[in-house]
């Protein structure tokens, strides 16, 4: 049976940056993958551009029952780090907004480097290559622990097991629940996953007024939650035919929990009530036109359909409602309160949130409380927000890994 120091599951960002970073540090390892097609999801990200980080990334922006888990692996590995990489093997790439990090020419560029850099640290790659069965055990000698793991090209050794096998999100793309049963099986504990930076639906009966502004895109604020646990985002805002998308409401699905409802302020820019009211003392247009200043024409319009049955204040002229209309009416559209049905699932979804739970992990080395067993990126109940973070979590936690697997199996090899 061949033997290898560490045999890594998942060939996506994870497992490819730690595959090749374990390989340089003198370590044997065997990347295994059952997808034919290596980083599919690489591939498609940032419109096939890659927004492989982020300059701001911080504890902050990421997601988990213990949000200073990921804190260790991004304060050694940061997105300094990796660009200087990509400037190594003269990748070009840009800053878009909001500190957000794309490639200039393509995602294929970040896949090449990965793929280059495992070549040139001697990995073995197997791939399309289906893992069937995992056991575990110990070297009677040393004590140390041993993992056999049996797939499609037979059996192999190993003393490190690296699981980097991602979450559930886009099935298409290869995604698999295998390393939540790899958690199950050696008796980890979940975060249950759940689909994360994901469009929200809503019943087609209330959502039917709003249907026909599907592509229709503004800047918002976005808010669930209350008082000290409320989390808000200023990012655009898509409506789409069955409910909302755009990254506002990717940014909020992540905190988002069913039955919850979302606030909306359509006019986050200005002070909706201060401009109407100033409006009233100088115009004498309908309502609906002074708003249409300020809100696109077509949301104007259903908003103002909605209140045909009622007493209509849309169609009065402005100098004509009374200040307490106003105010209503500008405390509606900067507090429009939905609540979502649901989400438009894993088929849809970037990320899984939940996962490995981190109580269960080393967050120095990312191995498990079964010794020899590793879990990184998305697998682990570590979630970025939009915008270059979930990559980046991918490489520091990848990094980590490899360090520690370092560490723990170079002085033992030095003794073999
Ligand atoms: P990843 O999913 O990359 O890799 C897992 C690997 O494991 C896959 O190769 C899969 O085939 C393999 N695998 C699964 N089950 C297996 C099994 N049973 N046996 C063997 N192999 C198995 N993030 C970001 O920061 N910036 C961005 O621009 C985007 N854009 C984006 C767009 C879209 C459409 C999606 C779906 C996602 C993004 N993301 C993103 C999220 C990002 O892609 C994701 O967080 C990382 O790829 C996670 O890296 P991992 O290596 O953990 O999993």
């Amino acid at each position: 049976m061949e033997q290898f120091d560490v045999v890594i599951v998942g060939a996506g960002a994870a497992g490819l940056f730690c595959a090749a970073l374990t390989g340089q540090r003198g370590l044997k390892v065997l990347l295994i993958d059952h997808n034919t097609k290596v980083a599919e999801k690489i591939r498609i990200s940032g419109g096939g551009r890659c927004n492989f980080s982020n300059l701001d990334t911080s504890p902050a922006n990421y997601l988990s029952n213990n949000p200073n888990f990921c804190r260790s692996a991004l304060s050694r590995f940061t997105p300094r780090h990796f660009t200087d990489l990509l400037q190594q093997h003269g990748i070009g790439f840009h800053e878009k907004h909001k500190g957000q990090l794309f490639c200039d020419r393509s995602a294929e560029d970040v896949i090449g480097m990965l793929l280059t850099d495992c070549v040139a640290a001697g990995v073995t790659r197997w791939q399309p290559c289906r893992v069937t069965g995992i056991l575990s055990g110990s070297d009677t000698a040393t004590g140390s622990s041993r993992y056999e793991i049996a797939c499609d090209r037979g059996h192999v050794q190993s003393r490190a097991l690296v699981i980097a096998t991602g979450g559930l999100s886009i099935p298409k793309s290869g995604a698999t629940d295998f390393g939540y049963r790899m958690a199950r099986q050696f008796g980890l504990r979940l975060v249950e996953p759940r689909p994360a930076l994901v469009p929200l639906t809503f019943d087609s009966g209330s959502w039917a007024p709003y249907a026909n502004l599907a592509g229709l895109s503004l800047p918002v604020q976005i808010a669930v939650g209350e008082r000290r646990k409320k989390i808000t985002f200023l990012e655009d805002l898509l409506f789409t035919h069955r409910g909302l998308s755009g990254p506002a409401v990717l940014q909020i699905s992540s905190y988002w929990r069913a039955g919850q409802p979302i606030r909306i302020n359509l006019a986050p820019d200005i002070d909706l009530l201060q401009t109407l009211t100033q409006a009233k003392i100088h115009s004498r247009k309908l309502i609906a036109n002074e708003l249409a200043r300020q809100l696109p024409t077509r949301l104007v319009d259903v908003w103002i359909q909605q209140d045909s049955a009622a007493d209509n204040p849309w169609q009065r002229p402005i100098n004509e409602a009374s200040d307490k209309a106003l105010a209503r009416l500008a405390e509606r559209l900067s507090r429009w309160e939905l609540t979502p049905t649901g989400s438009e699932g894993y088929g849809k979804a970037e990320v899984t949130a939940g996962g490995v739970d981190t109580r269960d992990l080393s967050s120095q080395t990312l191995e498990s409380s079964q010794a020899g067993l590793y879990f990184i990126g998305e697998v682990v109940d570590v979630t970025g927000w939009l915008g270059g973070y979930n990559f980046q979590w991918a490489w520091a936690s990848a990094h980590a890994c490899a360090e520690g697997l370092a560490t723990k199996l170079q002085p033992a090899r030095q003794i073999d």
